[in-house]
């Protein structure tokens, strides 16, 4: 059995991070969501991993390296633009052989694991098994109809009127029948081979198509607030620990971790927080819901519910919320009274008070 990651994509959703750094190295509790992918796939007993990249995959080796500090053997596949998840099978197709594979998206955080639903597939091996998860909306998805035994009958993606309230989520479990059906599509009308198309041609020739529905916590962290909310319900399960500094005019409530080399200074922490190593927090207000990344500053400062990546500094800014803060970013106060100045960068979101 071998593992096919999804690393690619465009991450429009997620500009102006995805300008300068692939969608799958946003940090959830200071942690690559693609680290948390990959955790996730060794947890399965799975060793040998491609990893699909795009531009941008030089960054993602510097960061994931060959996957022995992981326990894995990865094998980047380079895709020239993103055409598609089908398109990321068919380019695989030499690292993949003939062996069984599960297809998993990077950006798709499910921490509550899928060792059942693996199990399920190793124990059948229908030409596909696809997880489905319920979900409010239906019509932003690819929806599965299926049948009382699990059988799957019909894809429909983006459905106006949903049929059932099943969205396909990311992770696909395959046999070497999928080669066949992406060999045998054309791309859709947005230029892409989908996956739902191979798999519906499947499913037309009569091959065996199940679906599993994973009952845990799922989140495509394809959008600032999906990051944030992901990073939120990730922190909820964290146990707290001090390996920095703390001093005697600070509190810390709740699970707070304070990383090696942190400093908090006459400053309140309430978890669920992570204070990343090398940053100093000092007459601040910090949490709860919030990571901060590694050398950051915080002072005279009030944050909750929200991540600053590296390096980034805020100063003297109080009731910042839902916040994600770029790398090396600065934020603080106007220096004229009156005016509200910014730098912003392309396609990026600000909410200044009225
Ligand atoms: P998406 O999030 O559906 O696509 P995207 O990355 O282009 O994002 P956006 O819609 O914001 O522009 O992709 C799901 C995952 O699959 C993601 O980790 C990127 C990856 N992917 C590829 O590796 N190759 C591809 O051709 C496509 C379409 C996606």
């Amino acid at each position: 059995m071998k593992a096919l990651v999804l690393s690619g994509g465009s991450g429009t959703r997620l500009r102006p991070f995805s300008y300068s750094m692939p969608k799958q190295l946003i940090p959830i509790i200071n942690k690559p969501v693609l680290e948390h992918v990959l955790e996730n796939v060794r947890a399965l007993g799975i060793v040998d991993v491609g990893v699909i990249v795009g531009d941008r995959g030089p960054q993602i080796a510097a960061v994931i390296g060959d996957g022995s500090r992981l326990g894995l053997d990865i094998t980047y596949i380079p895709q020239d633009a993103p055409r598609g998840l089908a398109h990321t099978v068919a380019i695989a197709r030499d690292f993949l052989g003939e062996d069984d594979f599960l297809m998993y998206l990077g950006d798709n955080m499910l921490p509550d694991g899928i060792e059942e639903i693996a199990a399920d597939f190793a124990a059948e091996r229908p030409a596909a098994q696809l997880l489905v998860h319920k979900v409010a909306d239906p019509r932003a998805f690819g929806v599965a109809e299926i049948g009382p035994d699990g059988a799957v009958e019909r894809l429909v993606e983006k459905p106006a009127v949903p049929r059932s309230d099943l969205a396909l989520i990311g992770v696909y479990f395959f046999t070497p029948a999928i080669h066949e059906a992406v060999a045998a599509i054309e791309p859709s009308t947005r230029g892409e081979l989908e996956i739902t198309d191979a798999v519906q041609w499947l499913v037309e020739r009569g091959a065996a198509v199940r679906a599993s529905r994973y009952e845990g916590y799922w989140k495509d962290t394809g959008r600032v607030e999906d990051v944030l909310e992901c990073n939120r319900r990730m922190l909820d399960g964290l146990e707290g620990r001090v390996d920095g500094d703390v001093d005697a005019a600070s509190t810390l409530t709740g699970a707070v971790i304070v990383e090696a080399g942190a400093r908090i200074v006459g400053s309140h922490v309430v978890g669920p927080a992570v204070i990343g190593a090398g940053t100093l927090v000092e007459n601040s207000h910090v949490g709860p819901h919030t990571t901060i990344g590694r050398d950051c500053v915080l002072s005279d400062t009030r944050l909750a519910y929200s991540i600053t990546l590296d390096g980034a500094t805020v100063r003297g800014v109080s009731g910042l919320h839902g916040s994600l803060i770029g790398r090396s970013a600065t934020v603080g106060p106007a220096e004229a009274t009156g005016r509200q100045r910014l730098v912003v960068g392309d396609h990026t979101h600000v909410e200044v008070a009225a």
